[in-house]
């Protein structure tokens, strides 16, 4: 992989706080589902608190869920009223479960909760006030490494991304992972380089998160863009307004399908028509090597309200609903995948076992 010069400081690229982090018994994050009406802060102070906050999605996006989680095992390190090491671990593993069935299709979820509980079983002889505080730093590790990993991927985005008119699909932006985004720091990194002439938006249903949380991040950051509605976004690729693609991924596996936000596939489709670039950008803790093709991901089904409402107003008569949020990209559809460490091409399932082989 080719280094990459970071260019620019975080600071430099956003003018939004973290968007979840942790203090001594709390973990304080922007509650999503209040955007764009409220700018609010809340704080947690429960594991049970924390995993209805990923169900309910005041924390969503995958890399924002996984750190959320690891904050989830920090709290209750910093606040387990255990007398023995014996119960502690028993709070430990009640607390890892509870956070790990909330949702399914992110990776970064089960990444997370996986490395801290792979941590605590390698130092289960030391005392249990270290074992505490292990756990706390590195929830706080991953945290910081997202914000890193994101810097990395939008200067090496911001290398293959044409100049011109981006088009993106959900909040893969800063709200989704600690800060930054993924999509996000791409364009935000093409914003500063007076590259992207414009965004646009699909206002993604049926949860909005691009009319809801896109829109308001990007232009809050002074970035150009047009709010479209997903059915707008092939008439716009035909009128010859789109550039490029970017969307974010909740699970990239070893032949480069992916997982991500209902719709995606779709687009991707019309990107190839259409003769467009359609690029994924992801850390490593997005990509599970595990499974073979897309086919194997898990798709989480949501509530029939989510398609029966809009913005809390009933649109629908109670009849039958089917609300998958996610679909699967096959990754004959992807020019390239653009992660923390270098872009990925083409035959993906060789350069994608490359990457990880290096890696050492
Ligand atoms: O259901 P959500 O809002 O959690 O879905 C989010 C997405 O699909 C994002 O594109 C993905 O998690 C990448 S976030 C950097």
């Amino acid at each position: 992989m080719i280094a990459v010069e970071l260019r620019y400081k975080p600071e430099e690229l956003t003018r939004l706080p973290r968007s979840v982090r942790y203090e001594k018994g709390k973990v304080i994050m922007i509650d999503q589902t209040l955007l764009p009406r409220e700018f609010r802060t809340i704080e947690l102070t429960t594991v049970d608190e924390v995993a209805d906050a990923i169900v309910t999605m005041k924390v969503r996006g995958a890399p924002a869920i996984g750190t959320a989680a690891a904050f989830g095992l920090a709290l209750y390190a910093d606040t387990a009223k255990a007398k023995t090491k014996d119960e502690f671990m028993d709070g430990f593993y009640s607390a890892y479960d509870r956070l790990k069935n909330t949702r399914p299709t992110a990776v970064n979820l089960f990444w997370a909760l996986n490395r801290i509980k792979k941590l605590v079983e390698e130092y289960l002889e030391s005392p249990l006030e270290e074992i505490k505080r292990l756990i706390v730093a590195e929830a706080q590790k991953i945290a910081d490494e997202d914000v890193e990993a994101n810097l990395r991927m939008g200067h090496y985005g911001a290398e293959v991304l044409p100049e011109g008119n981006v088009l993106t699909h959900c909040n893969a932006g800063s709200l989704a992972t600690v800060q930054l985004g993924t999509v996000g720091a791409v364009l935000r990194v093409m914003h500063r380089d007076g590259n992207l002439k414009l965004l646009w938006v699909d206002e993604t249903r049926p949860v909005l998160q691009g009319a809801r949380l896109s829109a308001w991040e990007y232009h809050y950051d002074g970035i150009p863009l047009k709010l479209i509605t997903d059915n707008m976004a092939g008439f716009v690729m035909q009128q010859g307004k789109v550039d490029a693609i970017i969307v974010g991924a909740d699970r990239i596996v070893a032949n480069g399908d992916f997982a991500n936000k209902i719709g995606t596939y779709s687009l991707a489709v019309l990107a190839k028509e259409h003769g467009i670039p359609f690029f994924t950008v992801a850390p490593l803790s997005t990509i599970d090597m595990s499974l073979k093709s897309g086919k194997e991901i898990p798709i989480e089904e949501r509530k029939p309200e989510e398609v029966l409402t809009c913005g809390g107003c009933k649109i629908a008569p109670d009849v039958d609903v089917y609300n998958p949020a996610f679909d699967v990209t096959p990754h004959k559809y992807l020019t390239g995948i653009i992660t923390d460490r270098g872009v990925v091409w083409p035959p993906f399932e060789r350069n994608l076992k490359r990457l990880f082989n290096n890696l050492g």
